[in-house]
């Protein structure tokens, strides 16, 4: 996994001098060089550069890009990368990202082996609203850096031979000013195990249903506790049975591999409480004996994409020693229909005591987290944060730029909004007011797993709930319509599994707990 990450470096040496492969320069939409660049190349080569732009070569458009032989003398690189950057006035983060993605891109495809950016990062942006770690400079090399380094994504453990023929850069090379080396340094090395995270979450939730187990998710987790500071316990059936864990054990009963309760421990920040996220960890859901359509059903093997997150999350929080206690928790388990699944109709009895009513055996992934958040309560936790693939209503209500949000707490939420838009990983708040909670009133159990049509995300965040304590912090988090991207439009999110929440989660601890 980790070897996909290029190199990420810093470099406040002279360009002429550097002995990689290629330079890439900066050029806002009309052709204007970036400042960096300017400076660095000196007077002889920026002239080189602009001539090229002046002929018209490229424009500067946000999505151009022109690798050519460097045009002047006295460098070591023997190619340049012109790369556009629209308009100055309307750059972001998540433009720099996606720039930083199509640096990479180009690259691959090119063979390029090394790159040193010579990019103005500390003119965009705006600062952190209520960040004082979050400088112009710091913000905009990490969206970069960022970007470049989640395009090198690639996952080919089912292929028998690399057919584009492409090669992923080695180096990428940040240009610096020399009193700003070590704590860019610092930062890309953060940058660096924050998408290994990604990473380890892709992997997961791209390995299909038939290898990626409940029992494979638990073999990973126990693999992590070898090789970091983290403490895995796994429940297996026979420890679910004993805990009384049988909405999980109910959702799991139809299928072959049996469902396991999986709980990472990351213990660092003395005597707090700890955060705890829960992910779904569904490995594939056919909708048991409420059987889903055909169509497209392949892409319920992303139903664990949740759980994954919280993989990812916990590798990146020990990989950096962060001071902090944090605790992952993932249900597991594969839905199915067979002769002894779950049926409609059934009444199961959760590990909280509540009596559930299980209407349709699609609602699956609200039952296995019934039992999870009962557990995560068990550890009395500062927050409680949960991420699903839980509803296509959200998918309906958000589309794919943004997942649903629902919780208890203001700050938690308002927290979480705030993260999602530094890290492009975006959240939008929905209401639980309680009068949702009555469309899931059962007529011979304590509730009963769906509503009606109506708000189909909020009364899945409405059964969530009832698991949690009333004056518990909880935030759900519906990510139904971000796990997966078929499209690759985005140049730092190849085809599958995003791995969405491993930075959304990273940044709001960042900003809340560190
Ligand atoms: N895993 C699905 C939700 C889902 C749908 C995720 C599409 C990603 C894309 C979930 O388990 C499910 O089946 N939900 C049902 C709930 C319904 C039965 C109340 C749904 O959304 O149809
Ligand atoms: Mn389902
Ligand atoms: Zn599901």
């Amino acid at each position: 996994m980790a070897e996909r990450v290029p190199q990420l470096r810093v470099d406040s040496g002279k360009v002429s001098a550097w002995s990689g492969e290629c330079l890439v320069v900066g050029v806002y939409e009309g052709g204007q060089v970036q400042e960096a660049a300017a400076q660095a190349l000196g007077k002889e080569a920026l002239q080189a550069v602009q001539q090229l732009l002046e002929q018209g070569w490229m424009r500067g458009k946000a999505d151009e890009q022109l690798l050519i032989p460097v045009p002047f003398t006295g460098m070591a690189a023997t190619r340049l990368l012109l790369i556009g950057l629209g308009k100055q006035e309307e750059m972001t983060l998540e433009k720099l990202r996606l720039c930083g993605g199509q640096i990479m891109q180009v690259a691959s495809k090119k063979n390029v082996r090394s790159l040193l950016l010579l990019l103005s990062l500390d003119q965009h942006v705006a600062k952190h609203p209520s960040s004082s770690k979050g400088s112009k400079r710091r913000r905009e090399l990490r969206a970069m850096a960022e970007g470049a380094a989640l395009a090198c994504y690639r996952f080919n453990h089912y292929r028998s031979k690399n057919e584009d023929e492409e090669t992923l850069p080695q180096e990428l090379v940040f240009a610096v000013a020399r009193d700003e080396v070590s704590a860019c340094r610092d930062l890309l090395g953060q940058v660096a195990k924050v998408v290994q995270g990604v990473f380890l979450a892709r992997d997961l939730g791209n390995h299909p249903a038939n290898v990626a187990t409940p029992d494979y998710l638990a073999k990973v987790a126990q693999e992590m506790a070898q090789r970091l500071p983290i403490k895995t316990t796994i429940l297996d059936e026979k420890a679910l049975r004993k805990q009384g864990m049988n909405t999980l054990l109910g959702v799991g009963q139809g299928s072959c591999h049996p469902p396991r309760l999986i709980v990472m421990e990351y213990r660092k920040g003395g005597d707090h409480p700890p955060v705890v996220l829960v992910g779904k960890g569904i490995t594939f859901d056919s909708g048991g004996i409420s059987l889903k359509p055909g169509d497209k059903m392949e892409e319920m093997k992303f139903d664990m994409s949740g759980g994954a997150a919280v993989f990812g999350v916990m590798q990146a929080a020990a990989e950096l020693q962060w001071p902090i206690n944090l605790v992952g928790i993932v249900p597991a388990a594969e839905n199915m229909p067979d002769g002894k699944a779950q049926r409609p109709g059934d009444i199961v009895h959760s590990a909280k005591g509540l009596f559930v009513e299980v209407i349709n055996t699609d609602a699956e992934g609200r039952l296995i987290l019934a039992d999870a958040l009962h557990h995560a309560e068990s550890f009395n936790p500062a927050a409680i944060i949960d991420l699903a693939t839980l509803t296509g209503a959200c998918v309906v209500a958000l589309g794919s730029q943004c997942a649903g949000l629902l919780g208890n707490d203001d700050r938690l939420i308002a927290a979480l909004r705030q993260a999602g838009d530094e890290s492009g990983e975006r959240v939008w708040p929905l209401p639980m007011y309680p009068e949702y909670q009555e469309l899931l009133k059962s007529p011979v159990a304590d509730v009963k797993n769906i509503g009606n049509r109506e708000a189909g995300t909020i009364t899945g965040a409405c059964f969530l709930s009832r698991f949690v304590d009333k004056e518990r912090r909880w935030a759900h988090l519906d990510i139904a319509g971000m796990a997966i991207d078929m499209n690759g439009k985005r140049s730092y999110v190849p085809k599958g599994c995003v791995g969405y929440g491993v930075r959304l989660l990273c940044q709001l601890i960042e900003d809340q707990w560190l």
